[in-house]
């Protein structure tokens, strides 16, 4: 198993913990746990961009660079695109990426 944890905003100093399985996206490991705050209403297509995390460091370098398609799509998220903005439904989880964090934006819309 994979942890990985979502911070929602300043309130939320702990974040909450889930456990993802190898070879799943994060935005369907935020899914499966219920976390709120990640829409994914395409479903993981990459024509949304509602899928929007901010992923911290050391993870963000770990992470290979984003797609000219995922690139493109993160000109579209309702909150402002950051240096360390990515599309959740476009990271794919192993167990290099063990231990993950994230910080959800305000809002997806
Ligand atoms: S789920 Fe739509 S772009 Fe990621």
């Amino acid at each position: 198993m994979i942890r990985v944890t979502f911070f929602a905003g300043p309130d939320d100093p702990r974040g909450t913990t889930v456990a993802a399985k190898p070879g799943q996206s994060l935005m369907r490991a935020a899914q499966a746990a219920d976390i709120e705050g990640i829409a994914a209403d395409c479903g993981g297509a990459l024509t949304c961009a509602t899928c929007h995390v901010l992923v911290r460091e050391p993870w963000l370098g770990r992470l290979p660079p984003s797609a000219p398609d995922e690139d493109d799509m993160l000109g579209f998220t309702a909150a402002p695109r950051q240096a360390n903005s990515r599309l959740s439904c476009q990271i794919r989880l192993g167990a290099d990426l063990d231990g993950l964090a994230v910080d959800l934006p305000p809002t997806q819309y």
